[in-house]
Parts: structure tokens; C-alpha cells; sequence
């Protein structure tokens, strides 16, 4: 996230970082931990479509460290379709409950601004981790959603990580609490 609060440029852009890739402003052992602790993700279908677009304009480019259970959350097929992840519709609670049973006791990592804002609002989020790049977009694709009803939080942790500032926080709505 921008300093500002947007996970992404306008127009969805991703290529915010001056030229640089995202997740080089982040520690390496940082940003593998992160994906060591992660047994299955949960991911929005707007997501979903950038990472796929930038794979498909230069393939490799999208090299998180993580192949295990991967879950859509779409009202549409996937096109081109792909095997290896599971789509899903409806209720995000049973998304994450599914998501949770297939992550083996690891955590699940949510992504996309719609679909961990609805999660953030159920109730369903144990933590947010966000890695607070240094600079200042001005316009994009804000954290919360349009229409998010305030969440209250707990610090729980902060440090630097290579360029980046990596924040730990807990929902005090959290189901887990
Ligand atoms: N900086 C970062 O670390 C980071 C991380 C993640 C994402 N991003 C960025 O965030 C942007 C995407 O976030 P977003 O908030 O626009 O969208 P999103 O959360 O990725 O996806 C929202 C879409 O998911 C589908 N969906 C959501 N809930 C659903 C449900 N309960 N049942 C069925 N389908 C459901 C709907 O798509 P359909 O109805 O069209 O199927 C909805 O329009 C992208 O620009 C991405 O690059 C940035």
C-alpha cells in the first residue's frame, strides 16, 4: 500500500513502484515468511484479472513464492480456465471457511480491496498485514472499499522491512478475538 492508502494506481495500474517490482521494497526473508505462513489464498475477481493480464503481457512476472490451494471469488468462469484454482460464489464466509480447511492449519491471505473488505466486515479477519511503501500515489484503488463501515484495530506490530513498513494489526471485531 501507498503511504496513502491505495494498493493499486488508477485504472487498476500496478506498476506504481518507479520502475521497481512491488515486492523489492520489501525484505526477501520478510516477504518468504510471509508466503511460508500462507496455506491457501482467498482472491477477488478484479485481482485475479491483473495478476493474469500482467502474466500474460510478460509471463514470470507475477513470482509470489506460494503454490498451494488458490480460491477465486467470481460470478464468472475464469477465461482462459484454469485447473488449478477453485471459483466460488456467494457467501465469503463459506469462501473463507473453505479456504481455511484447505490452508492445513496455516493462514489463509486474502486479497483484493472488495473481498477483505467484506471479510473485514464480517468479522472474519484475524489480522491485516500491510506493507507501507514510501510514496505518495494521490489517486487509485484505496484499501477500503467504497461504502466500508468503520473497523476499529489493534497495533500489534511494526518494523522495517527493506524500503517497506510492515504493519500488524487485529480487528477488534475479529471473531478470533
Ligand atoms: N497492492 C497489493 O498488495 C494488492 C493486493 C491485492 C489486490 N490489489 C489490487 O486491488 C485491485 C482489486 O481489488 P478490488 O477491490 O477492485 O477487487 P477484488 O476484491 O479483487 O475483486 C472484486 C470482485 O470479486 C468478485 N466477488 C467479490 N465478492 C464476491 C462474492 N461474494 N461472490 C462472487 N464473486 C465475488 C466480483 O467479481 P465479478 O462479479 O466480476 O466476478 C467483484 O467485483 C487490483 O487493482 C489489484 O491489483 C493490490
Amino acid at each position: 500500500m501507498s503511504l496513502d492508502g491505495f494498493i493499486a494506481g488508477p485504472g487498476h495500474s500496478v506498476d506504481w513502484g518507479g520502475g521497481r517490482a512491488l515486492s523489492d521494497f520489501v525484505a526477501a526473508e520478510d516477504f518468504l515468511a510471509v508466503a511460508a505462513a500462507t496455506g491457501a489464498m482467498l482472491v477477488g475477481r478484479r485481482t485475479w484479472d491483473v495478476g493474469a493480464r500482467l502474466e500474460a503481457e510478460k509471463p514470470g512476472s507475477v513470482d509470489y513464492p506460494f503454490s498451494g490451494p488458490m480460491f477465486v471469488l467470481t460470478h464468472r468462469p475464469l477465461d482462459p480456465p484454469n485447473p488449478e484454482v477453485t471459483t466460488l460464489t456467494g457467501d465469503v464466509a463459506e469462501a473463507v471457511a473453505m479456504a481455511l480447511a484447505a490452508a492445513g492449519g496455516k493462514d489463509v491471505e486474502i486479497l483484493g480491496a472488495d473481498v477483505a473488505g467484506q471479510c473485514l466486515q464480517r468479522g472474519l479477519v484475524d489480522e491485516i498485514l500491510v506493507h507501507v511503501l514510501p510514496v505518495l500515489l494521490g489517486d487509485g484503488i484505496p484499501f477500503s472499499p467504497p461504502g466500508f463501515a468503520r473497523v476499529d484495530l489493534e497495533p500489534l506490530s511494526s518494523k522495517r522491512s527493506g524500503d517497506a513498513t510492515m504493519l500488524r494489526f487485529r480487528p477488534r471485531t475479529s471473531l478470533a478475538g
